[in-house]
């Protein structure tokens, strides 16, 4: 069985419900309030995992009881933890997350022991584990991922989620093993140009002639484009009642790189994502959220017979 590496934060999202979202300056009545688990990386992780991945997942927490909630959440999706650092006397990294009635978020994260990952200890830990996958977010700094980007060996394929964006995703290209995935903000932010539905395809294509191996543009309920310098898919999501669209995007990561490490095709990567995203809408919480792969196969074959 193949393994993939998930490299990135791990949070405890605190979470309010609003009717919509509060403009700059403005209180807005909330409607309630929960915790739960999150964090890109982590949740990337997890998605893998449920899609019945071999996981491990590195990263920080504090020795915090949010920190040993976390390390246990990842531990009972059966992911490996053995690497994952716990800096001692820190708080582990937190979200606050506002979600509005349309199911659109509004994030703040303060990283806490996820803004101490030391680059050199991640690529010593890393080089101990075997994988056949690298899943990266952008979320640890930006100094932080790249020197673990350029230190990763060169025959692994590595997936990186433009999540946030920064400037200095620009120095990832080019890279014949490197596979990104953005949604239409952030790829709007890499090409310095709007990315719309409309023209995400020509927008993967020029993402991916920058030098990569393959770009994808997840569209939200329009599904998600994906292309090589040479070829183009589009992949239609299926109809879902949304209720809270945090995590969809790291569910969507998630999948694409379980179905691509044991050597399934982009196209079937990208719909596996597409469907598994949807399912994650329509379930409060990032993690609570993410689907299974009995469900993600349920959502693909009722597709398919329709
Ligand atoms: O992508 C959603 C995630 O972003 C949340 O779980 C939050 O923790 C932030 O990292």
């Amino acid at each position: 069985m193949t393994r993939i590496v998930a490299i990135g934060m791990s949070n405890t999202d605190l979470v309010c419900r609003t009717p919509r979202l509060p403009r700059a300056g403005e209180t807005v009545a909330g409607s309630d309030f929960s915790t739960f688990a999150g964090g890109k990386g982590a949740n990337q992780a997890v998605a893998a995992a449920r899609a019945e991945s071999l996981v491990s997942f590195y990263g920080a927490t504090g020795d915090d009881a949010h920190g040993e909630a976390r390390r246990s959440d990842l531990q009972s999706d059966g992911i490996d933890i053995g690497a994952l650092q716990v800096i001692h006397g820190t708080v582990s990294g937190i979200a606050l997350i506002i979600v509005d009635d349309t199911g659109e978020n509004q994030i703040v994260t303060v990283s806490g022991a996820n803004g101490l990952v030391d680059p050199q200890e991640a690529l010593l830990s890393l080089e101990m584990l075997g994988y056949d996958l690298v899943l990266m977010t952008w979320e640890l700094s930006p100094e932080t991922v790249l020197e673990i980007y350029r230190g990763l060996p060169e025959t692994v394929p590595v997936v990186v989620n433009v999540a946030p964006f920064d400037e200095s995703i620009h120095r990832v290209f080019p890279d014949h093993r490197l596979i990104i995935v953005c949604n239409e903000i952030e790829a709007s932010q890499l090409l310095g140009r709007e990315v719309t539905v409309d023209n995400a395809a020509v927008a993967a294509r020029d993402i991916a002639q920058l030098g990569c191996k393959a770009a994808v543009i997840t569209l939200g309920g329009a599904g998600a484009v994906g292309a090589t310098s040479s070829m183009e898919w589009h992949v239609p999501a299926p109809e879902v009642e949304v209720v809270d669209t945090t995590g969809a995007g790291d569910t969507f990561c998630g999948v694409f790189a379980a179905w691509l490490a044991p050597g399934e095709s982009l196209e079937s990567a990208i719909t596996a994502g597409v469907h598994a995203g949807s399912l994650a809408t329509t379930i409060r919480g990032a993690q609570p959220s993410i689907p299974h792969r009995a469900e993600i196969d349920a959502s693909l074959n009722s597709a398919s017979k329709s």
